[in-house]
């Protein structure tokens, strides 16, 4: 699977419902968790390798690799906390993202089986930077725009080195 980078239409698209969660979903999210440990990332959503579809996977240290389908994000904390962020699609880059500290998500795993998860940490980070993927949202989005100028300069730059 290509990882596809900032630019990318597909990227700011909105991702479909998948309907039925049928049996290629579970290669599809085996390949996007093989995608995800190649590229040292944290999460890989749908979208980021053209699949337009609500899908993302999520592998932080010390947990097992997590599937969320048709995810739902059904409770934020009122706290929010500051944490630095990277991206697969804008590779080399990171900046602060202010973003609930803990969560509650509904989702259905890569066997079509639906759970529900409270997220806190790392954990709750990942899982809302990857559901925005589903929305067509980046993570420059979430931060002021002096910052994503200089980002959007300095990835530019990298583009053409
Ligand atoms: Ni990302």
């Amino acid at each position: 699977m290509d990882i596809l980078t900032l630019g990318n239409e597909l990227l700011r698209q909105k991702a479909e419902t998948i309907r039925p969660i049928d049996a290629t979903y579970r290669k599809i999210a085996e390949a996007m968790i093989d995608a995800l440990h190649e590229g040292k990332g944290v999460g890989l959503a749908g979208p980021q390798v053209g699949l337009m579809k609500r899908i993302f996977v999520v592998h932080i240290d010390g947990d097992q690799p997590r599937v969320f389908i048709n995810p739902s994000i059904i409770e934020t904390s009122q706290d929010l906390v500051k944490y630095e962020e990277g991206c697969l699609s804008i590779p080399g880059l990171w900046a602060d993202v202010v973003r609930p500290s803990r969560i509650r998500v509904q989702a259905w795993n890569e066997r079509g089986r639906p759970f529900t998860l409270e997220a806190a940490g790392i954990l709750a980070r990942v899982i809302l930077h990857e559901y925005d993927h589903l929305e067509g949202v980046l993570f420059i989005d979430r931060i002021p725009e002096s910052k994503r100028n200089r980002i959007l300069a300095k990835f530019e730059k990298m583009q053409q080195a």
